[in-house]
């Protein structure tokens, strides 16, 4: 594979390319290697970079001088494939290494200031590649990452292709914990089952620490990687072990805002009592609180909650009962929030949901991360008719952003919302 570089400090990206395995595979022409400096063949004077136009401090890598050697290379290398470094571009993985790798001939192209012109990315750009999201003061560490990430995906790069192959991120997973000698140091032994000689049990092994790796540091990984129903259901009880079996949710029928936005009460309905109920069950809920002011409305409420504990019901559906035990009618929000405190001591930190945009609403993966892996309780408050008042949202601890499409619409019915909600704080994403 042939690899050109362009950039300022040519010797940066040539010192970093003089070690260890890459440097074997110079040698051994499994690569071959060409720095361009962007200042070399400037006239007396001239300068690669520019005032940038607009309002913006900085300065641009020219359109007109960059041309040159641009022009060059390609005349050189007519099928080279141009890759810009830049925080803006698709972000560099072991798939798009592996793919690169099969490239006959790559030029990468090194940035400093705040970049190229535009004109000359729009031109010669193949692909744009991100190392992360940071900012580097330069291309050439990014060209050192890419040329290393890109090179030990060469076959006869790395002495042992099944060392790659086994790596971490090669399956969408992580590799378990790797030992060697001694046995025993520090009274700290090496798992016995590494020394056992067993090849199927070893292979197991690693199969199960790879899983579990990958469970407790990069979970986002397991989406992609290829795995077992019984894997699956391994790492979900493994998951399930560990996260917070306090959070509750509120569906609240007073006090709500109608269209007008007036203060009104709801009536119940029947389809909100079983299928919130059913998705409580399913993202893990310990409680579900249906609130109601009236009398009635939570006799009636009482009354579908026992039809549904019915014995018989039970017996034939016992998936319904399940969910409907985890019901409580109370009386009002604040009973609800009295309830989870004498049970846990504590508040709950509470979460406002609505289908408006207001100020301050905090976003999904925000708040995932926040109440999932806690024990305090949590409880998360849904409104009926067309929302929950302004001061019920404004003494939540945090607001929801409105779920939805790319559409003005969205007029979910309140079950399809909370499962929805429930599943972008709660959901598995394997
Ligand atoms: C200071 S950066 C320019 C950033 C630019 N001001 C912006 O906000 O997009 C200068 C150069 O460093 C390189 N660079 C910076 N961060 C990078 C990253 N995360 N991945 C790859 N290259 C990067 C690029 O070559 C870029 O042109």
């Amino acid at each position: 594979m042939k690899i050109n570089t362009v950039s300022t400090f040519p010797r940066l990206i040539k010192e970093a390319t003089k070690y260890g395995i890459v440097s074997n595979a110079v040698k051994n022409k499994l690569i071959n290697i060409n720095h361009f400096s962007l200042t070399n063949d400037l006239n007396q004077n001239e300068r690669i970079d520019d005032e940038q136009y607009g309002i913006e401090p900085g300065m641009v890598l020219s359109y007109e001088k960059s041309y040159r050697l641009f022009k060059k290379i390609k005349t050189l290398n007519p099928n080279t494939k141009f890759i810009f470094t830049s925080p803006k571009g698709i972000k560099l993985t072991n798939d798009l290494a592996i793919s690169l790798s099969k490239e006959r001939s790559i030029t990468i192209v090194c940035g400093r200031y705040e970049g190229y012109d535009q004109r000359i990315i729009d031109e010669y750009c193949d692909l744009e590649i991100s190392i992360g999201d940071y900012i580097l003061t330069g291309g050439e560490l990014a060209a050192c990452v890419l040329i290393d990430s890109v090179a030990r995906m060469i076959k006869g790069v790395v002495g042992n292709q099944n060392s790659v192959k086994s790596d971490s991120l090669m399956n969408s997973m992580l590799k378990g914990p790797v030992y060697t000698r001694p046995k025993i140091y520090k009274g700290k032994k090496v798992p016995n089952i590494l020394l056992s000689g067993n090849h199927e049990n070893i292979k197991k092994y690693l199969r199960e620490t790879s899983l579990a790796a990958t469970l407790n540091k990069r979970e986002d990984l397991l989406e992609n990687a290829k795995l077992s129903q019984d894997e699956v259901s391994q790492l979900k009880s493994t998951k399930q072990s560990t996260i917070n079996k306090n959070i509750y949710i509120a569906l609240v029928h007073y006090p709500i805002e109608n269209i007008k936005g007036e203060i009104i009460k709801t009536s119940l309905t029947n389809l909100d009592i079983q299928d919130i109920a059913r998705s409580a069950n399913t993202y893990g809920i310990n409680k579900y609180f249906i609130t109601h002011p009236v009398k009635e409305q939570r006799m009636l409420a009482e009354k579908v909650i026992k039809y549904w504990s019915n014995e018989k019901v039970r017996k034939n559906d016992n998936t319904k009962h399940s969910s409907i035990n985890k019901i409580i009618v109370k009386n009002s929000l604040n009973s609800a929030i009295r309830e989870i405190r004498k049970k846990h001591g504590t508040k709950p930190i509470t979460i406002a949901t609505d289908a408006r945009m207001v100020h301050n609403m905090t976003s999904y993966s925000t708040l995932r991360d926040r109440i999932l892996n806690i024990d305090e309780p949590v409880l998360i408050i849904f409104g009926t008719g067309w929302g929950l008042p302004k001061n019920t949202l404004e003494s939540a601890d945090y607001i929801l952003k409105p779920v939805g499409g790319y559409y003005e619409y969205n007029h979910l019915s309140v079950r399809s919302a909370v499962a929805i909600i429930l599943d972008r704080l709660l959901g598995c994403k394997f």
